[in-house]
């Protein structure tokens, strides 16, 4: 069976896609859940013996594996289309296996969960991976000011709780959405009161508080970065729409910009990407923002600027690769420095593949301007990685293949198919 599904596994990540360049976008796209809000938000499920219910839950690979370590644990989970119901009354505790964990790093969240109620958990190390050594440090240490404790055992990190987590103080050393998130899914049934300071304030994270507000935690969110936390015992069943998913949003910005298409994203938050709508207009391009629509025209020119990813309100590092791919269009040279991962650059030589002139000097790629696209063969490293391929090529001269679209499948429902209905011509080959 192992090897069925290995040999299932293996097939799927042969997937590619074809598309055609100059490619056409018209109409308008309407935005679907969050995933970064999504997965958390399953994951809190686990505190509360009540159900559950979410509704704007997207259809993806991360959120298939979400439900499977779920289900792994014993929780209920009913969906129909994008509504879920989940319910972990009766959860056993068991290991998250390294299987698991290592096709999806938001796993590690259900470290504060089952900690807060049941006083253990053993979940695998989620090791390297393709954006580089992602920790969970900042996790750990959080948790332990509530009263954890950690080993390392053969992969595994054991967390233990002598009677029950007990609120503190706890400044993060930097604002880590996950560490934020897990140590938040913690303290809320913590005895007492918790503050987190220096906590990441990315808008999925205040999502995630106003779900768990209606579950039955006391979570205030301030803007300075502290979130302050009183502990409760019960959570109630509660219902909650997902947040829609500014990252997918701002990639079909970019792309109707990169088009050079009038074009219409639909039931966004554009409050959100503000970042993004302002690093754009400061580019030239013309972008018109009504309350949850952003409305892209035409423009004439494109000029390169200078930008650096940094945590919300600062300009997303899932947006970066993208960026960059718009940034080849532009005249002149534009520079990005990442700060928030240390090897997120891994699609530069595949956009060069493709005709872009990007070097990389440690965090800061020199991205220079003008640049035509010309269909090639390429790889997609990551997720955000592949989309900004998808978009060169669909402004490219000629047919591009991009090759490992399993990497796409976890942040974007079916590209072929939203994206094919706008204009591009994208197939899918197995
Ligand atoms: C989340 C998002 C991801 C996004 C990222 C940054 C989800 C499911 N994923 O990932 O799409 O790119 O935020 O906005 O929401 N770090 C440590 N020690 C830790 C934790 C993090 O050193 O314990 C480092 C990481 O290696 C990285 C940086 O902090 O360099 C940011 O990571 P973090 O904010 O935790 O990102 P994720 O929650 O993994």
């Amino acid at each position: 069976q192992i090897f069925l599904k290995e040999r299932k596994h293996q097939k799927k990540i042969m997937d590619k896609l074809i598309i055609r360049g100059n490619a056409d976008l018209k109409g308008e796209i309407s935005i679907k859940g969050s995933k970064n809000s999504a997965l958390p938000i399953m994951v809190s499920a686990l505190l509360s013996e009540n159900t559950l219910k979410l509704q704007n839950i997207p259809k993806l690979v991360d959120i298939k594996n979400m439900s499977q370590l779920l289900r792994n644990y014993g929780a209920i989970i009913k969906s129909n289309g994008s509504n879920f119901e989940i319910n972990c009354k009766k959860i056993v505790n068991r290991n998250a296996d390294y299987d698991i964990v290592r096709k999806m790093r938001a796993s590690v969240l259900i470290l504060g969960p089952l900690l807060a109620r049941f006083g253990k958990a053993k979940i695998s190390l989620p090791g390297g991976c393709a954006i580089g050594t992602r920790p969970i440090d900042i996790h750990l240490e959080g948790l332990k000011k509530l009263g954890a404790n950690f080993n390392v055992e053969n992969g595994y990190v054991v967390g233990k709780v002598n009677n029950q987590l007990i609120g503190n103080h706890i400044k993060l050393s930097f604002p880590s959405v996950g560490a934020t998130e897990n140590i938040m899914m913690a303290a809320v049934r913590a005895k007492g009161k918790t503050i987190i300071e220096n906590a990441a304030m990315e808008p999925e994270i205040a999502d995630l508080a106003y779900s768990l507000n209606k579950m039955g935690s006391k979570i205030n969110i301030t803007n300075k970065g502290i979130i302050k936390i009183t502990g409760v015992e019960k959570f109630n069943k509660a219902n909650h729409k997902i947040m829609s998913d500014r990252i997918v949003a701002g990639t079909f910005v970019i792309a109707a910009v990169m088009l050079n298409k009038k074009f219409k994203v639909k039931e966004v938050e554009p409050q959100n990407l503000k970042a993004l709508i302002s690093s754009l207009k400061e580019m030239g391009a013309n972008i018109k923002v009504e309350k949850n629509i952003i409305n892209i025209l035409p423009s004439i020119n494109l000029k390169g600027i200078k930008i650096q990813t940094s945590p919300y309100p600062g300009f997303p590092t899932d947006l970066q690769a993208q960026m960059m791919a718009l940034m080849s269009l532009a005249k002149g040279s534009s520079q990005i420095k990442e700060n928030i991962f240390e090897n997120r650059f891994m699609h530069v030589p595949e956009l060069n593949r493709l005709g872009a002139k990007i070097k990389v000097k440690k965090d800061v790629a020199y991205i220079s301007g003008s640049r035509h696209f010309k269909g090639a063969q390429v790889m997609a490293s990551d997720l955000r990685a592949s989309v900004s391929l998808v978009l060169a090529a669909l402004c490219a001269e000629g047919e591009s293949e991009i090759n490992r679209v399993y990497h796409l499948d976890r942040g974007y429902e079916k590209i072929e198919n939203t994206l094919g209905k706008l204009g591009p011509s994208i197939k899918r080959e197995k």
